[in-house]
């Protein structure tokens, strides 16, 4: 990372209102719908990585999810959502780390990432990105990854971005199982067009002496 991401993400949730950035959903429907196309056991654990002042914490709960952890950089983006939640806040892990460092000893059914995985643009902390999703999902967790596409913007937040297309996508996760992708357009909330790509992905370990190592 070429930037100092926490000190770029806290000045951001500090000084820009929800509906100012350029990232804002009223409801994260993609993201849900996905969701709830796969069918997760309303106990099932579900990360969301960089989650900002995102609704899908709201939506989840709303739904009956029991078992979320939503991880952010930023403590003004997390103390936000905290207090839009109020008491329902208490039904829901937090996490203000780095997505690189926290440390857990839980594995999730679901990893879910909109707009934090572009902005990791050198090989070797892409890599690890791969990593750290193989090392917490259960074996067949799924991934929800949503990146800019490459017919979509260069940079977001003023920072220069990793764009994906399908290919790409399935070649970093190529350890994963492809289940579908596809491209979306978002627009932001002064109705600026930016096309996302969206993954869905499964953890299928194939050999058994890696899920022991997982695991033990
Ligand atoms: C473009 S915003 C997307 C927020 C949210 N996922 C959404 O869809 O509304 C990117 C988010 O990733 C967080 N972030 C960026 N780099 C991070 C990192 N290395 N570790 C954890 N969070 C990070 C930022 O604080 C910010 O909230």
């Amino acid at each position: 990372m070429t930037y100092d991401a926490k000190e770029h993400w806290e000045n951001i949730y500090q000084t820009k209102k929800s509906n100012e950035v350029s990232w804002h959903q009223k409801k994260p429907k993609t993201s849900l719908n996905l969701i709830s196309g796969i069918n997760l056991d309303k106990g099932a654990k579900i990360i969301d990585i960089g989650a900002g002042d995102s609704k899908l914490v709201d939506n989840l709960l709303a739904v009956g999810f029991r078992n979320i952890t939503v991880l952010d950089v930023s403590s003004n983006a997390l103390n936000r959502v905290k207090k839009r939640l109020g008491n329902r806040a208490n039904d829901v892990k937090w996490i203000v780390s780095d997505l690189m460092e926290f440390k857990t000893n839980n594995r999730y059914d679901l990893w879910h990432d909109r707009a934090v995985l572009h902005f990791l643009t050198e090989e070797e902390e892409i890599n690890r990105y791969v990593e750290r999703v193989r090392q917490l999902l259960k074996p067949n967790g799924y991934l929800i990854v949503s990146t800019f596409s490459e017919n979509g913007p260069k940079k977001c937040s003023g920072l220069y971005i990793k764009q994906y297309s399908e290919d790409s996508m399935k070649k970093l996760f190529s350890g994963f199982e492809h289940i579908k992708s596809f491209e979306e357009e978002h627009l932001t909330p002064w109705g600026d067009s930016q096309i996302f790509i969206y993954g869905l992905f499964k953890e299928v370990i194939k050999d058994e002496s890696r899920r022991f190592r997982l695991y033990c």
